[in-house]
């Protein structure tokens, strides 16, 4: 290998390796990649089996283009192995030829794909004008971290705590739907009868919640969001459950019919103490064990038998664990250091309705909300569900996908949040198509839906019905349809990431702008 191509970096060598001894290499001195790119037909182009040709050659040339006579006495000195000569007259040839047939590494043509390197300096300057906002910030505010402020956001009065009974309350709709579900299962209440108690128990359980967070003055926001978003959790696996033993009777009466005993239907009292491991048929699938493990299993959607890891990995455990916990005080730190005293700067323009100063606000606003929403993503779905995962010894860890490549907002909605997505398609999306909806409506409905669940988490919890989060929630199907329709490649991803760095503060900014409002009389 030459000098020239020993001195480029790792990526170069690979990609452009010049070949020598049996390689292929341009009489005019263009080098091509060793396999995978052909060399133009052009006219100067010299076979492999033309080199020792050339090398004979060259002395020739080297001759007629005015040699040193130190080098012609160094050539006629040339050892007469075939192999170092053959290498010597490459080094002069390369001597001679020092451009090659190539493309500039930023032109599109060149092929070149490797940004490592600046991705490592887009880290850099992020940490540097970071580092800059934070000291910014420290010397504007001083330190605003407050531990004990973080327990004021769950507990009003210490001796009252409506956000823990609430959760602790959810386990009677648990079992409501453990015994409906054993009733079907043993034909003592009919099909109706068991749809009407699943209907009348998950309507209780998105009614039951909000009518306790709205009217218990105990509550906080920070209670009510947390314990309603537990109901909604329970809602979605409820409803899976039902939905899925449902589906189980459905093939063991087709199977009744065909009058096979193969399907296999263990008594409940008997599966009751059955091994974790154990494969389960329906209704042996009735336990509390089962129930409960579907419960706290990172999944919305419910199966019989679920994968199952082999063992639990105490060290995958430990640093799982520790992503939390750091993860968490670095989530409330930023919020309180950070996104607090940005929030309370901007109500001022937005009262005046000042709308240069509100959009440098909302632009102020979109970076330590978007570093937040990041962390927070990593915290939940990537530290938080391994956890569970793990404890649990439940398999399935595809928890997101690569969303940061979305080059459509479908795309982005498909892959970020994989148990919602798992859920709307099994549940609720396909479903929808099987009796025949169009793709449009069925993909709106479930924006509606899932829209629906947005406003619910925030209008309950701060007693202020708006509709912002509805409306951005549904803002994504003609978003969906403008970026799919006219953006593709990278200007799709740039939509992508920009609607979710600017829409996520809007949304804030509105809700907090109206709690202030509300509950302060004036944003000053
Ligand atoms: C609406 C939504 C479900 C559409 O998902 P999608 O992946 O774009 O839907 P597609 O039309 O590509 O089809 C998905 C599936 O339906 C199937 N399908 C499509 N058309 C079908 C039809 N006519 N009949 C039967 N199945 C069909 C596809 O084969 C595919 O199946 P697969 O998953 O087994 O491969 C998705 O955008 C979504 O989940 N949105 C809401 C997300 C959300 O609110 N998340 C909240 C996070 S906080």
């Amino acid at each position: 290998m030459s000098d020239r191509a020993e001195m480029r970096g790792p990526t170069s060598r690979k990609r452009r390796t010049t070949i020598s001894g049996g390689g292929v290499k341009q009489a005019n001195g263009s080098k091509w990649h060793e396999a995978a790119e052909k060399p133009p037909q052009c006219p100067g182009k010299a076979k492999p089996d033309e080199v020792s040709k050339h090398a004979s050659n060259n002395g020739k040339v080297s001759r007629e283009t005015g040699m040193s006579e130190q080098q012609q006495q160094q050539q006629q000195q040339l050892p007469h192995s075939p192999k170092k000569q053959r290498t010597i007259v490459e080094d002069l040839n390369g001597r001679l030829s020092c451009h090659v047939l190539q493309e500039s590494l930023l032109s599109s043509a060149s092929g070149y794909s490797n940004y490592r390197g600046i991705l490592n300096w887009c880290v850099v300057m992020l940490v540097l004008s970071n580092a800059r906002l934070f000291l910014e910030n420290i010397i504007k505010y001083g330190i605003l971290v407050d531990p004990i402020q973080v327990v004021s956001l769950f507990l009003k009065d210490p001796y009252s705590w409506p956000a823990a009974c609430l959760i602790i309350v959810s386990n009677m709709f648990i079992l409501a739907a453990l015994y409906t579900e054993r009733r079907l299962a043993v034909g003592t209440i009919s099909e109706n009868v068991g749809l009407m108690l699943h209907i009348f128990s998950l309507t209780a359980l998105l009614i039951f919640p909000s009518f306790v967070v709205l009217t218990v003055t105990s509550m906080t926001p920070v209670g009510g969001v947390l314990s309603l978003g537990v109901y909604t959790v329970l809602f979605l696996k409820l409803y899976s459950y039902q939905d899925t033993n449902r589906w189980c009777r459905e093939i063991r009466q087709a199977k009744a019919k065909k009058l096979t005993r193969s399907y296999s239907c263990p008594s409940v009292a008997q599966s009751n103490g059955s091994a974790v491991h154990a494969h389960v048929s329906y209704p042996g699938n009735l336990t509390h064990r089962d129930i409960y493990y579907f419960v706290f299993a990172p999944t919305l959607c419910y199966q019989l038998n679920f994968p199952r890891s082999s063992r639990i990995r105490k060290s995958f455990l430990i640093r799982r664990l520790f992503e939390m916990l750091f993860f968490m005080q670095l989530l409330v730190g930023l919020i309180q250091q950070w996104m607090v005293p940005t929030i309370q700067n901007s109500m001022k323009p937005f009262q005046e309705m000042d709308f240069s100063r509100m959009v440098e606000r909302l632009l102020k606003l979109a970076v330590p909300n978007h570093l937040i929403w990041l962390i927070f993503f990593y915290w939940f779905f990537h530290s938080s569900m391994n956890f569970m995962a793990e404890l649990m010894q439940f398999g399935d860890r595809e928890f997101y996908k690569d969303w940061w490549n979305s080059e459509s907002v479908t795309y982005f909605w498909s892959n970020w949040n994989i148990p919602v997505h798992k859920w709307c398609l099994r549940h609720f999306y396909k479903p929808m198509l099987k009796k025949g909806v169009n793709k449009l409506l069925a993909q709106t409905a479930v924006f509606i839906a899932s829209a629906f669940f947005h406003e619910y988490l925030v209008s309950v919890p701060l007693k202020m019905f708006r509709l912002w989060a509805f409306m951005g929630m549904m803002a994504q199907v003609p978003l969906a349809w403008f970026v799919g329709r006219f953006l593709t490649g990278n200007y799709g991803n740039a939509a992508v990431w920009i609607s979710i760095i600017i829409g996520q503060p809007i949304a804030v900014l509105m809700y907090v702008h109206d709690y202030y409002v509300i509950h302060y009389g004036s944003t000053t």
